[in-house]
């Protein structure tokens, strides 16, 4: 798996261990260890190696090591606005890092099935509900970069008879999101006014709307997608959208908290492009896979408010956060 210490990554490492796999991370070598969403994983068939998705050599000495069964590729630079500050490394890790990793199963011709983590921002200006036959007009590098790893998956898929199948995910949440995504982002800033760390939060554009689901079911749907007899494309979704604004009245009420007192808006953080509005048509999931959703929009904003007050009473009686 790439992308084992990311939001995903962490929940499907659980999900598989639980199924009783051996399970085969790749993380980035970095100055300070960055595990802190699988520490909590005892396990002796959790394996973790060294590895970049920009490192060709290192994707294929890895495939020849462990022979994987099922590979899942959710390594990613993943903020859709800092991909417009680093529009090269982004396309190197989301695009040519699939294509790196694809090229070294194909070579090497290790008998795999394959997981490419593809995803709603593709659809960009495509007017919602979108589905899999929706084309793509994206609106950031990231978009763009995640539109050229999904068609050459499928082209893989013709071309060489590749079990590849792809997952077009809205976007999903939980505690464990990184904060700088708006969810979380908003979660952690009303736990912390609350309690009194902060006075405001900055914020971009209030007006976008968003399929939001939580992680832990999503990652059902990608295990599921590998043990069908053939490989295909889903969108995963919860079918319901919401404005961010949406997001701050169920975050600061949860918290008794009025979000216009400490909202401001600040363009930076506002993109050169932006998605409008994301809302997912996830027939074919439900009907094919069986998939569907648990977890409510506000039970999942409740849900991150609830982790992030927790988190922020440990800071104050000086344990350490969970994230
Ligand atoms: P995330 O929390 O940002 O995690 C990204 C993961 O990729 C981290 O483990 C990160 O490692 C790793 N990574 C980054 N650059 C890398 C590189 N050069 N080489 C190897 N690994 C690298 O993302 P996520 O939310 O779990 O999403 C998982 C995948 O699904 C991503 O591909 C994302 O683009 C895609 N996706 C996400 C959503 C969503 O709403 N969450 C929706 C659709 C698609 P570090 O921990 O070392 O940074
Ligand atoms: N991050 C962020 N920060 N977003 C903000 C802010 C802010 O301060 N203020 C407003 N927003 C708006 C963004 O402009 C966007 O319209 C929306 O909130 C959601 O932003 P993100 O949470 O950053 O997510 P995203 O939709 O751009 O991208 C996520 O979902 C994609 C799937 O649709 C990421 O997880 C991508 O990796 C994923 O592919």
């Amino acid at each position: 798996m790439t992308g084992i210490t990311g939001q995903d990554g962490s929940y499907l490492a659980e999900l598989l261990l639980g199924k009783g796999y051996e399970v085969h991370g790749l993380v980035r070598r970095s100055s300070t260890i960055n595990r802190g969403r699988i520490d909590h994983i005892d396990s002796p068939d959790l394996h973790l190696h060294y590895g970049d998705l920009t490192d060709g050599v290192s994707l294929v000495n890895l495939i020849r090591e462990i022979e994987p069964h099922e590979v899942y590729n959710l390594g990613a630079q993943s903020h859709v606005r800092v991909s417009f500050d680093m529009p090269e490394y982004t396309a190197s890790t989301v695009a040519i890092g699939t294509l790196r990793l694809l090229e070294a199963i194909r070579e090497l011709g290790v008998k795999c099935r394959f997981y490419q983590a593809s995803s709603s921002e593709m659809f960009g200006a495509a007017a919602p509900p979108q589905h899999e036959r929706t084309p793509f007009m994206p609106r950031s590098p990231y978009a763009c970069a995640k539109v050229f790893a999904h068609q050459l998956c499928q082209n893989y898929r013709d071309a060489y008879g590749m079990f590849i199948s792809c997952g077009i995910l809205f976007n999903h949440e939980s505690p464990r999101r990184g904060i700088p995504f708006v969810t979380r982002k908003i979660t952690r800033a009303a736990a912390r006014i609350k309690h009194g760390l902060d006075r405001r939060l900055f914020l971009g554009n209030l007006e976008a709307r968003r399929d939001w689901g939580f992680a832990g079911d999503y990652v059902e749907a990608m295990w599921s997608m590998l043990q069908q007899d053939a490989p295909d494309d889903y969108v995963i979704a919860t079918g319901e959208s919401h404005s961010v604004r949406e997001v701050l009245d169920v975050a600061f009420g949860a918290l008794d908290l009025r979000w216009e007192s400490h909202v401001e808006l600040d363009p930076r953080y506002l993109r050169p492009t932006e998605v409008d509005h994301l809302h997912g048509d996830a027939t074919k999931a439900r009907k094919k896979l069986g998939w569907k959703p648990r977890v409510t929009f506000s039970q999942l904003i409740t849900m991150m408010v609830r982790a992030d007050e927790e988190d922020v009473r440990a800071t104050l009686t000086g344990r350490a956060p969970k994230m």
